[in-house]
C-alpha cells in the first residue's frame, strides 16, 4: 500500500529537490574568457620539429620508470603506471611522443600534473611544439587561450546541450586540422570527474582503419585530398553558422598521410572538419566520407579511456581520432584541461610519381 502520510510526502519532496552542488575542487581552473571570443586565426605554414623522431626507439627512460605498461587493445592505447610526466627529461618527453605516435593514445595514471601549476604544465606541453590558441574556449584566469578548459556542470550543461537533441552524442574528430600544420602530441588531464559514472573519452586508430581496407580500395584513395574548414560541426554549434563561415580558416590535406614519426600510412579523415573530397561532386564526396566516418567508429580499432583522479592522457592526433562520451548524469561536474601543440604539415603517404612530396 502506498503511504500517503506527511512523512512520505516530505521524503518525496526531498528526493526531487536538487542538493546544493559541492564547490569545484579546482576553482582556479574554471573557464574564463575576459578578452571575449576571437576569430579563428590562420596559422601560416611553419617548420615544426617532431620530437618523436629524436627519441631512442628502445625508450630507455620510460622503460626504466614504468612499473606497468599494459596495452588497452592490440591496436590502440597503452596504460602506463610508474612514469611521472613532470619528472621526465627532455629525452623522456621525446620518448612519450614516439610512444604516443605508435600506440595512438597513452593513459598515464597517478600523475601530479594537475597540481604542478600553469607554468610547468605549459612548459612541458610546449616541448612538443607551439601551442594552439583556442579562439572561443575558456581558460583559467591569469593564463591564456593555450589552456582549453572542458567544463560541464549544472549551469553550463554538456556537449548534449551544445549539439541539441540527437539519438547519440559521439562526435569523432581530430582537433583543429584546418591549418597547414596540424595538432600533434596532445595533453588532456582531469581535475574533477563526475560524481557518478561516465565521461570517458574514446579514441580510434586511423592507422589501423587504413590497414583494414582492401588493397584495391586503398589504391583508389591514395591520391585523394580533403578540404578541411574551421566552420566545423562543433564550431557551427558553438558560434552559429553565419559567424563560423565568415571566420572560417581552410586548408587541404591528403586523405592518406604518412605519419611523420612512424612513417606508416594513416587514413586522415576528420568527420567534423574534413568536409569534402577535392574534385568530387558533392554526393560522391558525401557518400565516400560517410563510409569512412562510419568505418573509423569500429570497435576493431578503438578503445575507451576511463578517467581516474590523477589521469593524464597523451595522444597523437595524426594517429588517432577521438570522441567525448557525454553519458554522465545531467548537471554533474566534469572539469578537464587540454593543451594542443602543433606538429608538422601532413604529407601524402603515396605522392604521385613526379610530384614533390609536401
Ligand atoms: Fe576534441
Amino acid at each position: 500500500m502506498l503511504g500517503n502520510t506527511s512523512a512520505t510526502v516530505a521524503t518525496e519532496a526531498a528526493a526531487t529537490t536538487s542538493p546544493t552542488p559541492a564547490p569545484p575542487k579546482y576553482p582556479h581552473y574554471l573557464p574564463t574568457r575576459p578578452d571575449g571570443y576571437a576569430a579563428t586565426t590562420d596559422v601560416p605554414l611553419f617548420h615544426a620539429e617532431e620530437p618523436g623522431l629524436r627519441a631512442d626507439p628502445s625508450k630507455p627512460e620510460l622503460s626504466k620508470a614504468a612499473t606497468s605498461l599494459r596495452n588497452i587493445t592490440p591496436r590502440i592505447g597503452t596504460e602506463i603506471h610508474g612514469v611521472q610526466l613532470s619528472q621526465l627529461t627532455p629525452a623522456g618527453l621525446d620518448e612519450v611522443a614516439l610512444m604516443a605516435a605508435e600506440r595512438g593514445v597513452l593513459v598515464l595514471r597517478n600523475q601530479d600534473f594537475a597540481d604542478i601549476g600553469f607554468d610547468r604544465q605549459r612548459d612541458i606541453v610546449r616541448h612538443y611544439g607551439p601551442l594552439h590558441q583556442h579562439p572561443t574556449m575558456g581558460y583559467p584566469a591569469g593564463t591564456g587561450p593555450e589552456f582549453h578548459v572542458v567544463y560541464a556542470d549544472e549551469s553550463v550543461g554538456t556537449l548534449r546541450d551544445l549539439l541539441g537533441p540527437r539519438p547519440s552524442y559521439d562526435l569523432w574528430h581530430v582537433d583543429q586540422t584546418f591549418t597547414p600544420n596540424v595538432p600533434s602530441t596532445t595533453f588532456f588531464w582531469i581535475l574533477e570527474g563526475p560524481a557518478g559514472e561516465g565521461g570517458d573519452t574514446a579514441f580510434t586508430s586511423l592507422q589501423h582503419a587504413y590497414d583494414a581496407l582492401s588493397p584495391s580500395f586503398r589504391e583508389t584513395l591514395n591520391h585523394l585530398e580533403v578540404f578541411h574548414t574551421s566552420a566545423s560541426v562543433g564550431e557551427v554549434a558553438r558560434i552559429g553558422q553565419e559567424r563560423a563561415l565568415r571566420e572560417a580558416v581552410n586548408t587541404v590535406h591528403p586523405l592518406v598521410i604518412e605519419h611523420p614519426v612512424t612513417h606508416k600510412p594513416v587514413l586522415f579523415v576528420n568527420p567534423t572538419i574534413g568536409r569534402s573530397v577535392q574534385g568530387f561532386h558533392a554526393s560522391e564526396s558525401a557518400n565516400l566520407l560517410a563510409f569512412f566516418h562510419d568505418h573509423i567508429r569500429s570497435l576493431d580499432f578503438s578503445c575507451r579511456v576511463r578517467w581516474e583522479p590523477g589521469t593524464v592522457v597523451v595522444w597523437d592526433q595524426r594517429s588517432a581520432a577521438h570522441s567525448a562520451v557525454p553519458d554522465f548524469a545531467e548537471g554533474e561536474r566534469r572539469h578537464m584541461v587540454r593543451m594542443i601543440p602543433y606538429g608538422s604539415q601532413p604529407k601524402a603517404a603515396f605522392p604521385r610519381t613526379g610530384e614533390a612530396p609536401r
